[in-house]
């Protein structure tokens, strides 16, 4: 279905997110005829350039050596369009009036105005928007993670920018909400009425949520060294995920009714303090090893000096709330792992008596297996007789729902439907102020305790799954890490 018609700046069009991402995200939107030919495209950075050599910039990141030519064709068609201009957000007048000049002098036709920066210009850029007149009355911003890198910072950016936008046309992107699996969550969970009634302490054990990259720090290792993986993944990734398992039904999918729902999560998130942080938390660095066959350099030496800077984090989370009194959300991310594999997993209880009399270790608990990548899929791991002739013997099955086999249809990438969710103005996919503001106040106590601690950094090898002392996480409580693709 065609959006209305937009008007969209990409602040810093010449830096890796929008070339990888987002310019490709507007491509494949415009190639299925979700974006009108009066809409237009203006890129925007510092750099002085013609939009020629800007398009062809872009073509690298677009058309490769398997592009068909049918597709070339409509790259070229589209790249027409994109309009660069120079902007120097720091300059009063640099760039600003060709900005406004590029735009569409209908001021009320939709405008996004995306932020594909570092936070710490998001203040000028806004403060540039508003002296040159052009926040006009639909004109949305969108700002890209992370916003700031503690409470503090991310308060006052989000004061900058709450001065010339108001709240509800301000858009935060995570864009682990746009992904197809973790939009389903929240259809999983409220439009079954199987789950609900034992989502809580009495019928779940407790939740993992992995989210392992086999990459490393790769080109941006400049801000991920100032980062590492707590502030990058778990201050919004990692949390949201366990937000949306975590919350209680809102009542209806109002923007404000989830985002609410999310952020009394975020506030029942039982502070890491000191004292308990190197019980509950595992950072780690990855050294050389070996990932897909190929040998990879260790972490300091892809950086070029010694690092502090941890690629891994394990943490023992509580929601200390009635519903998830006693179970915990294990969380864990890091470069360099195995594989690539996202998931979230939900032990289930043992069952109260078994009527079986099952020999120790046949009789296994319930497991939801949620697969956000790759391999897009639910599995609801069950008991079954073993069919047969020889006995009554068990056997722990999947129910299998694998996106690939069911769903015929390819499905637009989390940038594409949240750039398009942007234009239709549907703020639930997008982070509230306080929700942003909250999870940092739990992160900033954990990297306190952390710095009070003088909490080790351990070392694992690139292409496992972390460090050994990751285990330790849960098997101090008799529970062990699982793979979803086990079983
Ligand atoms: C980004 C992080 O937000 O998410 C990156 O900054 C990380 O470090 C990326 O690689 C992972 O996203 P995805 O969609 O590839 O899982």
């Amino acid at each position: 279905v065609p959006v209305e018609p937009f008007d969209i700046v990409v602040f810093g069009a010449t830096g890796d997110l929008a070339l990888r991402k987002l310019i490709p995200a507007l491509f494949h939107r415009w190639c299925d005829g979700q974006i009108s030919d009066d809409s237009r495209i203006v890129c925007a950075s510092r750099d002085s350039m013609e939009s020629s050599a800007f398009q062809e910039l872009a073509a690298t990141h677009v058309i490769t050596a398997k592009t068909t030519s049918e597709r070339k064709t409509s790259w070229a068609e589209f790249a027409a369009r994109l309009t660069y201009v120079s902007v120097d957000a720091d300059s009063e007048s640099a760039g600003w009036t060709d900005l406004a000049a590029a735009l569409d002098p209908d001021e009320s036709k939709i405008r996004l105005y995306y932020l594909a920066l570092p936070p710490s210009i998001y203040g000028s850029i806004c403060a540039g928007l508003a002296a040159h007149k052009l926040n006009t009355p639909n004109a949305r911003i969108v700002l890209e993670k992370p916003i700031g890198s503690n409470y503090h910072t991310a308060r006052a950016i989000n004061d900058k920018v709450g001065e010339v936008f108001r709240e509800n046309n301000i858009f935060r992107i995570d864009h682990y909400l746009g992904k197809e699996t973790v939009q389903n969550l929240l259809i999983l969970r409220f439009a079954n009425y199987l789950f609900e009634p034992i989502w809580n302490a009495n019928g779940i054990d407790h939740v993992q949520i992995t989210v392992a990259e086999s990459l490393g720090a790769g080109k941006r290792a400049s801000y991920y060294d100032r980062s590492g993986a707590l502030r990058d993944m778990v201050q919004n990734h990692l949390l949201q995920l366990a937000c949306l398992v975590a919350m209680e039904p809102p009542a209806s999918l109002d923007p404000d009714a989830v985002r609410t729902e999310k952020l009394k999560v975020l506030k029942a998130l039982r502070p890491i303090t000191a004292a308990n942080v190197s019980q509950d938390v595992v950072r780690g660095q990855y050294q050389s090893g070996a990932v897909d066959g190929e040998t990879v350099p260790g972490y300091a030496e892809e950086v070029g000096h010694a690092s502090q800077t941890e690629t891994f984090v394990g943490v023992r989370a509580h929601v200390d709330n009635w519903r998830w009194a006693g179970v915990p959300f294990y969380l864990r991310t890091g470069k360099r792992m195995a594989a690539r594999r996202s998931e979230i997993i939900v032990q289930f209880k043992p069952i109260p008596h078994d009527v079986v009399g099952a020999t120790e270790g046949a009789m296994r608990p319930n497991r939801l297996v949620i697969r956000l990548q790759p391999d897009e899929g639910v599995k609801l791991m069950l008991m079954t007789k073993d069919p047969g002739p020889g006995g009554l013997r068990l056997r722990y099955v999947p129910l299998n729902l694998a996106y690939a086999e069911h769903f015929d249809h390819d499905y637009p990438d989390a940038y594409e439907r949240l750039l398009m969710a942007v234009v239709r103005g549907n703020l639930s996919l997008f982070m509230r102020r306080d929700e942003v503001e909250a999870a940092w106040r739990w992160v900033d106590g954990i990297i306190q305790s952390w710095e009070d601690s003088q909490s080790k950094l351990y070392g694992y090898q690139a292409g496992t799954d972390g460090p050994t002392q990751s285990a330790l996480l849960l098997a101090r409580e008799e529970r062990e890490w699982f793979d979803g693709l086990e079983d």
